[in-house]
């Protein structure tokens, strides 16, 4: 699933090399409400930054890791989402995501975690996928109790995020329970 349809405006994709100046650009005009959330904004100061990115994520391919994926909507790119790694031997992986200020809001991050447990769960027979968000990014949390996550817990001081410690809330989606929703 390196592509996949969302809607007649969205879709996912691999991230290309000839895409390190518009992610670039994208984050820096994104800087201040993304950090809030995510660790590496202050490591990415340039398009180079982004390339190593996108070589990282051509490496997990080729290292059979899962993937990340651009979210484009109406023609640009306007987010991220993707499998951290996956963990072959328990058959479990764990999803991450972002999207851009003005891309909030249309759905586009529900379905593509939606296409990503599809694709984890039938495609490659995982049993357990996860989801880690603060316990204050409301927005976050929201994604996997729309698409009827178990919460199971608080991890204490779970992310150094620049200056201080984060707890997360750890949400699972199982095979059986996401077969049983009917999604
Ligand atoms: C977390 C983040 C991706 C959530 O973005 P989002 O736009 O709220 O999520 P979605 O794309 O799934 O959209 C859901 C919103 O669209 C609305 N929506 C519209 N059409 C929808 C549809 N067809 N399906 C689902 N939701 C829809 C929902 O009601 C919801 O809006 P609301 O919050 O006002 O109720 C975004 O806030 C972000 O990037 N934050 C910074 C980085 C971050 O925190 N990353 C996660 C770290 S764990």
């Amino acid at each position: 699933m390196l592509t996949h349809t969302l809607s007649p405006d969205a879709h996912l994709r691999l991230l290309e090399e000839a895409d390190a100046d518009e992610l670039y650009a994208l984050l820096d005009a994104n800087r201040a409400h993304l950090r809030r959330w995510l660790p590496f904004l202050d490591s990415t100061t340039s398009p180079a930054d982004s390339l190593g990115f996108i070589r990282s994520t051509r490496k997990q391919v080729s290292d059979n890791q899962g993937y990340s994926l651009a979210i484009v909507y109406k023609g640009r790119i306007v987010g991220c989402c993707g499998y951290h790694n996956i963990n072959w031997i328990n058959k479990k992986t764990s999803i991450g995501y972002w999207l851009a200020e003005d891309a909030q809001g249309k759905g586009l991050v529900t379905a593509a975690v939606r296409a990503l447990l599809d694709n984890a769960f039938h495609n490659w027979g995982l049993n357990r996928v996860e989801i880690r968000a603060a316990v204050a990014n409301e927005k976050s949390q929201a994604i996997p109790r729309r698409l009827g996550f178990t919460e199971e817990g608080i991890v204490k001081e779970s992310e150094w995020l620049y200056d201080r410690y984060v707890d997360h809330i750890a949400f699972a989606m199982l095979a059986g329970d996401w077969k049983r929703t009917g999604q």
